[in-house]
């Protein structure tokens, strides 16, 4: 087995994302996904921005695959779900293969940079991925991802946001070591219409997050013994206390968590 007993700092491209760091993360969140994975989360986030057999969606940052075979098998739509990290698609390929979904086309790409034909999605569907690009090139790459939609797309985005409460060493600390970018949901909304996006609406569900944290701090300490069949106990005593971290800061609000919808006019 390999034995890897430090976690790495996230970030993208970093061997957070690496198959390894990508099962671990998986084991705490829930099947095919790297983050928030209820399915009474992503029904709600659906109700949000509507989707049906057809529509084109086009995922960034889509992890393991969790939302995209959702919305494939749920509601047939055709989706282009696309990964900076190689082993995350080749993780969906293969299960794709496995368990054949019809609709879903993985592949491995990077927002900034990947081919975007204009005018070509209905719908951009994005979960706490853009919290790693800096500022500028997260602006850069809604103005790519605005080209990309027809006239009337929508957009539906969760990310990690700051808080109002002023931030402690240790949410510094962990949005540092994470690689995250994060500014507050308004400045986040106000970045969309600048962009040239309407009808942004940013939604705080800080407690949908603090759900989340909580169920999977439960799992890794009610299933203590299953996680060390997989992974080390240095890997399980840094997630426990990452997690600790998390939720600290998510009730304090410094660490929040916001639903954006927009729309190409
Ligand atoms: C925290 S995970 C969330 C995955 C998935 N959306 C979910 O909720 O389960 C963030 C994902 O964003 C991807 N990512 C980071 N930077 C990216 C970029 N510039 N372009 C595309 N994907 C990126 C990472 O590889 C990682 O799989």
């Amino acid at each position: 087995m390999m034995v890897n007993e430090e976690i790495p700092p996230v970030g993208p491209f970093s061997p957070r994302f690496s198959r390894r760091g990508a099962l671990r993360s998986e084991w705490i969140y829930g099947s095919g996904y790297q983050g928030p994975s209820s399915d009474e989360i992503f029904e709600a986030l659906i109700a949000r921005q509507p989707v049906w057999a057809g529509m084109d969606v086009l995922e960034i940052g889509s992890g393991l695959g969790g939302d995209a075979v959702r919305m494939a098998t749920r509601y047939g739509v055709n989706i282009r779900a696309v990964d900076a990290s190689a082993d995350m698609t080749q993780l969906c390929l293969d299960r794709l293969a496995a368990e054949p979904v019809d609709g879903i086309r993985f592949e491995t790409g990077d927002v900034c940079t990947m081919e975007l034909a204009p005018e070509s999605v209905d719908l951009v569907w994005t979960r706490d991925c853009l919290m790693y690009l800096s500022e500028r090139d997260r602006e850069r790459a809604w103005s790519r991802l605005l080209t990309a939609l027809r006239s009337g797309g929508r957009v539906l985005v969760t990310d990690y946001c700051r808080g109002e409460s002023p931030s402690s060493p240790a949410f510094e600390e962990l949005h540092n070591s994470s690689g995250f970018h994060l500014v507050n949901q308004e400045a986040y909304a106000t970045m969309m219409r600048r962009v040239g996006f309407c009808d942004v609406t940013a939604e705080d569900r800080t407690e949908d997050l603090l759900a989340s944290e909580v169920e999977g701090r439960a799992r890794l300490v009610n299933d203590r013994d299953g996680f060390l069949e997989q992974f080390t106990s240095g890997e399980y005593d840094q997630l426990l206390k990452r997690w600790d971290t998390k939720i600290d800061l998510s009730v304090s609000h410094q660490l929040t968590w916001m639903v954006l919808t927009a729309r190409k006019p």
